[in-house]
């Protein structure tokens, strides 16, 4: 049973890149063994991640991730069944928001910009998707 969530949550501090290096540090420490796979969207004053894998594994790392005080406000997007992962191939891919091409945004959102809190679970999920197939996902650390 493969399953797939996406939140969005606020950061409770302004995070550094050395921050968000440790967040994807861990990920790529305990996501493997977990056979979890995903994405981690990371702007100024949010965060947009998804997870992919065994419903076991997901929801006792959503459970761990939404205790975490490194950020608040978690809020759950998308939790769906899947017969097979979007974001397979990463242990946890990293995109910045930054550097998505506004008219991508204006694509999916009411303007060009990322505001997860006000759109629909799935136009977030169609944004992350299309940036997998336009290969603007990196991989920090490796
Ligand atoms: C936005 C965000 C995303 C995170 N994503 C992951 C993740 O994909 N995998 C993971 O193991 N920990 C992730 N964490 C960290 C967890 O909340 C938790 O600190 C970590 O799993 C504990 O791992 P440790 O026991 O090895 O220190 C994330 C934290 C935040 C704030």
């Amino acid at each position: 049973m493969l399953v797939r969530c996406l939140y969005a949550s606020r950061p409770t501090k302004p995070f550094s890149g050395a921050d968000l290096d440790r967040i994807l540090e861990q990920s790529r420490k305990n996501n493997p063994p977990q056979g979890v796979t995903g994405l981690l969207c990371a702007a100024d004053n949010l965060f947009l991640q998804a997870l992919e894998g065994g419903r076991d594994e997901v929801c006792e790392l959503f459970n761990a991730i939404v205790r975490d005080e490194r950020h608040s406000n978690v809020r759950l997007l998308v939790f769906e069944e899947i017969s097979a992962r979007r974001f397979g191939t990463w242990t946890m891919g990293q995109v910045s928001i930054e550097r998505v091409n506004p008219a991508l945004l204006l694509k999916y959102f009411r303007r060009a910009e990322l505001d997860p809190f006000e759109c629909s679970g799935q136009a977030s999920l169609a944004l992350l998707s299309e940036l997998v197939d336009n290969a603007s996902i990196t991989m920090r650390n490796d």
